[in-house]
């Protein structure tokens, strides 16, 4: 079930995830920055992975406010409550399916999900569940990928050429999205664009931070010689993408603002 895959993927990235990687924190605070939020929130980071939403959360709405973030990985819960339950004491980690939420109707004002929604195979039912627990007049906020990324580009053909992955993530556009989002009666749809120009210090950098995100996935179907030969693939190619400070990636991604009416 690829559910259970994408668990256990994320079980044994939990402790590096997103550790390589400042891009996730930057996308979290852009996503935080598209809902007003009052000092009283209570706010629910769904597949919160180590915090990246909640962190900017917990600096808007300070210690008035109340905060859970929520993800099927129990390594990702424990890691996150290790690091962030001193240093945000209103926030709480618990481990949970976000097509399952056991939380009261109205419960929240807001409802945020970085880089998840992708990985739920029944989006209908979690959106109905975020649509139940949101408050009348409260927000969702979701972050996905789009499609412009050159060193994941020149990745996937490198990889297929090795390998066909076993456990491939349907593709999300935004639009089907918004139509779900549409569907499940939620207003005020909106989408942002947004992209940055990430640098990685070297391809051997980029390389690594692969095994600290979903890539894993696909990193661990490959064999010992298949990995060094996607290695020197892409140690070939990557090569024009390198500039003096470093090998510059484009990443792209759509922020998707929904309302439930008043
Ligand atoms: C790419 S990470 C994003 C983490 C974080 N929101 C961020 O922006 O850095 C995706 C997270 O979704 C979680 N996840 C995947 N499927 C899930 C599900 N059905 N229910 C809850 N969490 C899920 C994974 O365990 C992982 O921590």
């Amino acid at each position: 079930m690829l559910k259970n895959h994408i668990r256990d993927v994320f079980d044994r990235g939990a402790a590096t995830y997103g550790q390589q990687v400042r891009f996730f924190d930057y996308f979290a605070k852009q996503l935080v920055a598209q809902i007003p939020l009052s000092k009283e929130a209570h706010v629910l980071d769904i597949a919160t992975g180590r915090g990246a939403v909640l962190k900017h959360v917990a600096s808007r709405i300070g210690s008035y406010g109340k905060m859970v973030g929520i993800d099927i990985s129990q390594n990702m819960v424990t890691e996150t409550t290790k690091e962030l339950a001193e240093l945000i004491p209103n926030a709480q980690f618990l481990c949970m399916d976000a097509e399952q939420v056991v939380f009261a109707d109205n419960s929240f004002d807001a409802i945020f999900c970085g880089f998840g929604i992708f990985f739920f195979p029944n989006l209908a039912k979690a959106l109905a569940e975020y649509m139940r627990v949101l408050k009348p007049g409260g927000y969702v906020a979701f972050s996905t990928w789009n499609t412009y990324h050159p060193c994941q580009t020149i990745f996937t053909e490198e990889y297929n050429k090795l390998h066909q992955d076993t456990h491939p993530l349907p593709h999300l556009t935004y639009e089907e999205l918004i139509k779900q989002l549409t569907t499940a009666g939620f207003n005020n749809i909106k989408t942002i664009h947004d992209q940055i120009d990430y640098v990685y210090p070297s391809i051997d950098a980029w390389l690594t931070s692969l095994w600290s995100h979903f890539t894993r996935s696909r990193l661990e179907q490959l064999s010992p010689i298949q990995l060094t030969r996607l290695n020197q693939a892409l140690h070939t190619r990557m090569a024009s993408l390198l500039q003096p400070d470093g090998l510059h990636d484009i990443k792209t991604a759509i922020y998707t603002i929904a309302t439930k009416a008043e």
